[in-house]
């Protein structure tokens, strides 16, 4: 049937028309209030903060010297910040160890979160072996000078989710200079410094 044939009186259609045009104007103006709610709380209240990481010590562990060489085992206490008010997921945090730009090894800490607003310590161990040692032309004068330079840098890398829409990759890493003193087996001297990115 031709839908063009059929008449309403004009009285009736008028009221419906209008009450379905309110109701998706209704609708219409609370998802355009939901949106702009949502935008204001990414922008206040759920604005990334950057993830901080803290060096509280560098110990030496262990120095283990022998004709062979030497191994030497370093502690390094680092402690996380998440400042945001969601959870921070990081992927694993890998620890490079270096000497003179040769790269000697690396520790990693597993994947993880830190929940909102804490903070989270971890160690680690980062140990030299004497046998990665043979190739590094440095290490021997360095032995004999006493004072053996290690270079770490520590990278923490994750993102945060704000309800699923908002997502922030962050990365925070930490660059140390270490000093080590053969002779009374200690970290003679350390320098860090801190690069926070959102
Ligand atoms: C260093 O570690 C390696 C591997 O664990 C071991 O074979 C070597 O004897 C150690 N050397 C010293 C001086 O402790
Ligand atoms: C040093 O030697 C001790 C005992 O042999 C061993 O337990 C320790 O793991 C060694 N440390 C390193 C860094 O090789
Ligand atoms: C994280 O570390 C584990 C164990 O060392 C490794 O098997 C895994 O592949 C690493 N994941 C990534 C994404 O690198
Ligand atoms: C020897 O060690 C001292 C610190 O103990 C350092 O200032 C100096 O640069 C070192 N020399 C070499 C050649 O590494």
């Amino acid at each position: 049937m031709d839908s063009s044939r059929i008449r309403y009186p004009s009285s009736q259609q008028s009221p419906r028309r209008t009450r379905l045009l309110c109701s998706f104007f209704i609708c219409l103006s609370l998802l355009i209030l939901t949106i702009l709610i949502l935008v204001i709380l990414g922008f206040t209240v759920f604005k990334p903060k950057k993830i901080t990481t803290t060096v509280n010590s560098i110990k030496l562990a262990d120095v283990n010297l022998s004709t062979g060489g030497v191994n030497v085992s370093i502690d390094v206490s680092l402690t996380l910040n998440n400042p945001n008010k969601v959870s921070f997921k990081h992927g694993n945090i890998t620890t490079e160890l270096k000497h003179r730009d040769v790269f000697l090894g690396e520790a990693i800490v597993p994947a993880g979160e830190i929940v909102s607003g804490k903070t989270q310590e971890i160690t680690v161990t980062l140990t030299i072996f004497a046998q990665s040692l043979v190739t590094d032309t440095y290490i021997p004068s360095d032995l004999l000078n006493g004072t053996l330079p290690l270079s770490t840098i520590t990278t923490v890398s994750g993102r945060v989710v704000v309800v699923k829409l908002f997502k922030h990759h962050l990365v925070s890493k930490v660059l140390c200079d270490i000093w080590i003193g053969i002779k009374d087996r200690k970290v003679e001297n350390s320098n860090c410094n801190y690069k926070n990115k959102l």
